[in-house]
């Protein structure tokens, strides 16, 4: 155990267990064990130096793991020529990395028309906004792009706002929606959300489906909740809220939460009815699942819901350029006399054609079906996994966006922080990355692109990595 209590002067104290939140931290002790195992060369020493010198630090990165040198589809080469297969990519990397169609399609436009000045509209920023019209469900017919994901929820919590007259929001516990004080206010982890002041009124919040952890009291063993018993606890309490409260503007949510949790069957239904008797708007945050990401092209389709509006990111530029969409219901479109998404690249023609072509590539090699397809695959084997092993308490996922929960105990399910966090660092050793969430959930989003050699190369490497740990 480390000595220095978190919170203590030392800005860089290590806190004294892993971090329990969105991603893994760089302050773990079995991080230090595997800085010193590599070696400060080998890792890239000199330049992973000057980055801890002249970036503020932070917890989920500065100081990095490692230099890249190099991405090209689900790999990862780090300076010293050590390749990672990268079962994380932020989410971004759909397509793969590098895709020689995107690059190209790039380069050209950059060639073409490399920017739009505001007053002036283009052809890919429209061709983009027809395309996500005709792709997005139901009547998700207006579009405005942002250049990141935590704008695109503000513009969205704003048109919620100025819709309803009222601006009062309901998100859960534990989500991460942006790194923007919009976002960390209806998002629901402290470590984004303490010690700068006060955040947005009116973000209020409710503990999330987990069906596998119910907040509610209703733990289900295998996750698969007993609807019977629990009569959907967590619908019914935004429910409650909802009707408490009568003046709220918005319920916004990642439809499948990023843990990854899915929703219990009827949940969103139960939801959207509600917001409809209260009068307030759905708003479904898609950045990390959109696109493909969970077997269908928007995570909203899996539950015959539509949101009044979604936001979309991260993926939607190819994993090269950054730019993030609102979709929006035609019958929002009532602020014509104000200005909503005022962003320099509110337009720009570069990010606008790597997103269009991005969808393009996922739509011309069937990415959508192949990670519904591979991602069926992963679960069957993630499940006779936890067969196989006592540490897994849980296997949970939906297309690529998968979860392995390790615990120390399957009857009352405590969280095996570090082993996790070990298991983590010797996977990647062994060539693989992945995120932990939650400090105990290894999370694993890899490209839609995914072989089902590559999906077995990586389980092989988390199922021995899993071995050891129980040795
Ligand atoms: C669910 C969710 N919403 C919003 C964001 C913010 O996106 P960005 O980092 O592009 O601002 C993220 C980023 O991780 C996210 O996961």
């Amino acid at each position: 155990m480390l000595e220095t209590p978190p919170g203590a002067d030392d800005n860089n104290a290590a806190p004294t267990k892993p971090h329990q939140g969105e991603g893994d931290s760089n302050l773990s002790p079995n991080r230090k064990s595997w800085e010193a195992r590599r070696g400060g060369d080998n890792a890239g020493g000199a330049l992973l130096d000057r980055d801890a010198q002249y970036f503020l630090h932070q917890s989920l990165s500065t100081p990095c793991l490692a230099a890249v040198k190099k991405v090209e589809g689900i790999w990862i080469e780090d300076i010293a020529g050590n390749r990672f297969m990268d079962f994380h990519g932020n989410n971004v990397h759909h397509i793969g990395y590098a895709h020689p169609r995107l690059i190209d399609a790039i380069k050209r436009q950059l060639d073409d028309l490399p920017f739009a000045p505001r007053r002036f509209t283009n052809a890919p920023a429209v061709d983009l906004a027809e395309k996500l019209a005709s792709l997005a469900p139901g009547n998700l017919n207006k579009v405005l792009y942002a250049t990141g994901g935590s704008d695109a929820v503000d513009m969205a919590l704003k048109l919620a706002r100025n819709y309803t007259g009222r601006h009062k929001t309901i998100s859960f516990w534990g989500a991460f929606h942006g790194a923007g004080f919009g976002g960390l206010s209806v998002g629901g982890e402290s470590l984004f959300r303490n010690e700068i002041g006060p955040l947005l009124a009116g973000a209020e919040h409710v503990a999330p489906f987990a069906c596998y952890r119910c907040a509610y009291g209703h733990d289900a063993p295998d996750g698969i909740p007993d609807l019977d018993a629990c009569k959907m606890a967590c619908a019914g309490m935004l429910r409650y809220v909802l009707d408490k409260e009568k003046d709220v503007a918005a319920v916004i949510a990642e439809p499948v939460r990023s843990v990854p949790y899915i929703p219990p069957p009827g949940f969103w239904q139960a939801v959207r009815e509600a917001c409809d008797e209260y009068g307030a708007l759905l708003i479904f945050d898609e950045i990390p699942s959109g696109l493909g990401k969970t077997g269908k092209m928007f995570v909203s389709e899996h539950f015959g819901v539509e949101p009044d509006i979604t936001v979309l990111g991260k993926a939607l530029g190819g994993g090269v350029l950054p730019i993030a969409a609102m979709i929006a219901n035609e019958k929002l479109d009532n602020m014509g006399d104000l200005a909503l998404g005022h962003y320099t690249h509110e337009k720009n023609p570069v990010t606008a054609r790597a997103a269009l072509t991005t969808l393009q590539i996922i739509e011309d090699e069937n990415l959508v079906e192949n990670a519904a397809k591979v991602g069926a695959q992963a679960l069957s084997r993630m499940h006779d996994m936890k067969d196989r092993h006592p540490l897994i308490g849980h296997v949970t996922g939906l297309g690529l966006l998968l979860g392995i929960e390790l615990v120390l105990d399957r009857a009352d399910k405590t969280p095996a922080l570090d082993a996790a966090d070990r298991i983590m660092y010797r996977c990647l050793d062994q060539g693989l990355s992945f995120k932990t969430t939650m400090g105990n959930v290894l999370t694993l989003t890899p490209p839609l692109t995914l072989s089902i050699e590559e999906l077995d190369r990586g389980l092989d490497i988390i199922e021995d990595a899993i071995t050891a740990e129980e040795n």
